[in-house]
């Protein structure tokens, strides 16, 4: 009787670990459970069991998937390996929107560019419908080498930026100052399309169409967000029982605030609030972001 129950232990325990070896881990969801291709669907293929997308982009399409639900807060990443080799013209996205006419906007965009010249990260913001927002930093890695994990905190009190774990931009809450601020329920967006037009040298390099089709990957499907329906507003999404509201996410603590700092001092190209040909007037939170 003991050898028995001993037998069904040990053929309990084989099939818990045959089983758990062919289910996805639990942290990486497959695509399906919070996402969906939304566009060129014969341009997206899957690989390890869901677990990793593939867009691709040739001269008849571009292609992208969207979170299924919208979020009115959260802290949302994704891990993405950009096009390698020639990839000029190309822009890789991984943004929230609230896709109303005024819409709200939290951008990372990867431009593409010549073969052994640097990729350039802009990110950009849009509230209320009113964009120009624009930063640029070049990376202290190759993006198109490995996975990096590209993440966005959004909650009442800033929306922060993170390349892994070091913060490249910051922009408060700062309403009470006149500052619009992103305040409607967003979907999660990523896209591969052809930005021609602007996105390398502004627009002087041409995407190399020989160079097709041009591919980025990503990984990284569960999101840590509030759930809020596209059109509604965020504010049910301000529990501070959420953890990406709780207090040690409201600023970012000392040692990110030098990570931040050395960023904007070694990598920064670009930043809207330094532009004062296309600002004569910088725009009001320009005086107010950068200091803790
Ligand atoms: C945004 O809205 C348009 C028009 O209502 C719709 O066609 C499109 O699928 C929406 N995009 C997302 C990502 O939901
Ligand atoms: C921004 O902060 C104000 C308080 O200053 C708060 O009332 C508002 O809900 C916040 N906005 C969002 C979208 O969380
Ligand atoms: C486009 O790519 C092809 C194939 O690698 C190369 O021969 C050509 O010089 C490239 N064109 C430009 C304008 O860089």
């Amino acid at each position: 009787m003991a050898s028995t129950l001993l037998w069904l232990s040990v053929l309990l325990q084989m099939i818990l670990i045959i089983s758990s070896g062919l289910t996805i881990p639990s942290d990486q969801p497959s695509f399906d459970q919070n996402y969906a291709v939304t566009w060129g669907g014969n341009h997206v293929s899957f690989l390890n069991q869901r677990s990793e997308v593939q867009l691709s982009m040739d001269q008849s399409s571009g292609s992208g998937f969207s979170s299924k639900l919208g979020y009115g807060s959260g802290f949302f990443h994704m891990k993405i390996k950009i096009p390698n080799k020639d990839s000029a013209g190309v822009v890789t996205a991984f943004y929230m929107s609230s896709n109303t006419s005024n819409h709200d906007e939290l951008d990372f965009e990867f431009l593409g560019n010549k073969e052994g010249k640097p990729i350039t990260l802009q990110t950009n913001i849009f509230t209320n419908g009113h964009g120009n927002r624009e930063q640029r930093i070049y990376l202290w890695f190759d993006p198109t080498a490995d996975f990096h994990d590209y993440k966005i905190l959004w909650n009442p009190y800033q929306v922060a930026f993170f390349v892994d774990e070091t913060p490249i931009r910051v922009f408060k809450n700062l309403t009470s100052r006149g500052v619009e601020y992103p305040s409607q329920a967003m979907q999660i967006i990523a896209s591969l399309w052809d930005g021609e037009d602007w996105a390398t040298d502004g627009g002087q390099t041409k995407t190399n169409w020989s160079q097709a089709p041009f591919t980025a990957q990503f990984q990284g499907f569960a999101v840590d967000g509030c759930i809020s329906p596209p059109g509604s507003s965020a504010s049910s999404c301000s529990s501070p029982g959420l953890w990406w509201n709780a207090a040690s996410f409201r600023e970012l603590d000392s040692s990110q605030n030098t990570a931040y700092q050395n960023v904007r001092k070694k990598y920064m190209t670009y930043d809207y609030c330094s532009d004062k040909q296309r600002f004569p007037v910088l725009p009001p939170e320009c005086a107010m972001q950068n200091t803790r």
